[in-house]
C-alpha cells in the first residue's frame, strides 16, 4: 500500500512537471517571431495562338493549356484571330507584363523581327508552337516545337505515288493551301512537290488558298469549278481536313464522286476526316499531330532552369489511308 501511495505521489509530481514544461514550450513558441511561409511565385507564360480556324487548332490550344496546368504554370492566353497585327500586340503586352516565357504560334513566316527583338532585349525567351518563322528572323527566338510540314507533304506524295503506281497518263493535281505565307503551306507544298519531282506524270495545275477553314474550302472549290472543268482533275491535295470537308460538301452536290472520280488527300486526321475516309469520300488523311503542349512545357522548364535544349523539336505524324485494314478502330480526340 505504502508503495502504491509513493508511486501515486511520484506520478502526480511527474504529471505536474510535464504540464509546466508543455506550458513553457507553448508560451515560448508563441513568443517566437512568426516565420514567413516561403512560396515560389508561379511561372507565367504568355501564349499567343494564331486563331481558331479549325478543329485541329482547338485541340492544339487545349494541348498547350492542359500541359501548362499540369506543370502548374499560369497562362495568359490570347487568340490572334488570324491577324499578325493582333499577335504582335499580344506579344508586346506579354513583354510589358514581364512574363517568364512567351509561346507564339505565328500565322505567317515573316514580319516578326521588331517585336521578337524587344522580347529578346527584355530577356524573355520565345518558344514557337506549331508554325515556324523565316530563317533570318529565327535569331530572336529561343527554340520551338514544330509541325513537320515538309514531312507531311512527303507522306501525302508517297500515298499518291502508290495510288497511281500503274497509271500511265498524266496525273493532274489541284493543291488547296491554308494560310498564305505560312510555314505549313510552304512546307507541305515543298515536301509534296519534291517527293513527286522526277516523275513527269504528276503536275500541279492549280494552287488556291482556303485559310484552313470549312467555309473557305467550299468557296474555293466552287470558284475553281467555274474556271476549270473539275472532271479533268485527278487529285485534290487539300492541306487540312476543315477545307476538305468544305470541298466534299460542294462535290457531293455535283456528279463528281469524291474519293472515286477524284482522289482526295487531306491533312490533320481529325475524327471527321477519318469518318470521311471510312466512307470512301477521301482516300488518305495524313496526321498533323496537335499535341505540342507537353513538349513545349518541358522545353520551357529546361530553358528557365538553364539546362541544355535543342533548337527545334518536331512531332511525329501517322498516315491513314484506304490501304489500311484497321480504320474502324481509329479514334481521334478532335
Ligand atoms: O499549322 C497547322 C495547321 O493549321 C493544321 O493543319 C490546320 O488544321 C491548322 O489550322
Amino acid at each position: 500500500d505504502s508503495t502504491d501511495t509513493l508511486m501515486e505521489g511520484y506520478n502526480m509530481k511527474w504529471t505536474r512537471l510535464a504540464g509546466v514544461a508543455a506550458f513553457v514550450l507553448l508560451f515560448c513558441a508563441a513568443c517566437q517571431p512568426k516565420q514567413k511561409k516561403e512560396t515560389t511565385p508561379a511561372i507565367v507564360i504568355g501564349f499567343s495562338q494564331l486563331g481558331q480556324e479549325s478543329s485541329w487548332r482547338q485541340r492544339n490550344t487545349d494541348s498547350v493549356l492542359e500541359a501548362a496546368a499540369d506543370a502548374r504554370y499560369r497562362v495568359l492566353y490570347r487568340n490572334g484571330d488570324a491577324s499578325q497585327e493582333q499577335q504582335i500586340k499580344q506579344v508586346r503586352s506579354f513583354i510589358i507584363s514581364r512574363v517568364d516565357a512567351i509561346v507564339l504560334a505565328p500565322i505567317v513566316e515573316t514580319g516578326w523581327s521588331t517585336v521578337l527583338a524587344e522580347a529578346k532585349k527584355a530577356g524573355i525567351p520565345v518558344i514557337l508552337n506549331d508554325r515556324n518563322i523565316a530563317a533570318n528572323e529565327r535569331r530572336y527566338i529561343t527554340s520551338g516545337v514544330y509541325t513537320d510540314a515538309v514531312g507531311e507533304g512527303k507522306k501525302a506524295a508517297a500515298f499518291i505515288k502508290k495510288k497511281f503506281a500503274d497509271h500511265t497518263g498524266p496525273v493532274r493535281m489541284v493543291q488547296i493551301y491554308g494560310n498564305k505565307d505560312s510555314s505549313v503551306s510552304a512546307g507541305r507544298s515543298q515536301g509534296f512537290t519534291q517527293a513527286l519531282a522526277g516523275d513527269s506524270r504528276f503536275q500541279t495545275v492549280v494552287v488556291r488558298y482556303g485559310d484552313f477553314m470549312i467555309s473557305k474550302g467550299e468557296e474555293v472549290i466552287r470558284q475553281l469549278a467555274k474556271e476549270i472543268d473539275l472532271k479533268n482533275i485527278d487529285v485534290i491535295f487539300s492541306h487540312n481536313d476543315d477545307m476538305t470537308l468544305g470541298i466534299l460538301k460542294y462535290l457531293k452536290a455535283t456528279a463528281i464522286r469524291p474519293g472515286k472520280d477524284i482522289v482526295i488527300v487531306s491533312i490533320d486526321a481529325t475524327q471527321k476526316g477519318i469518318d470521311a475516309l471510312r466512307r470512301g469520300e477521301i482516300n488518305a488523311d495524313i496526321e498533323c499531330n496537335p499535341e505540342t503542349g507537353a513538349k513545349v512545357m518541358n522545353l520551357i522548364n529546361l530553358i528557365l532552369n538553364k539546362r541544355q535544349f535543342e533548337p527545334a523539336y518536331y512531332l511525329e505524324d501517322k498516315v491513314f489511308s484506304e490501304f489500311d485494314s484497321n480504320l474502324s478502330s481509329v479514334q481521334r480526340k478532335y
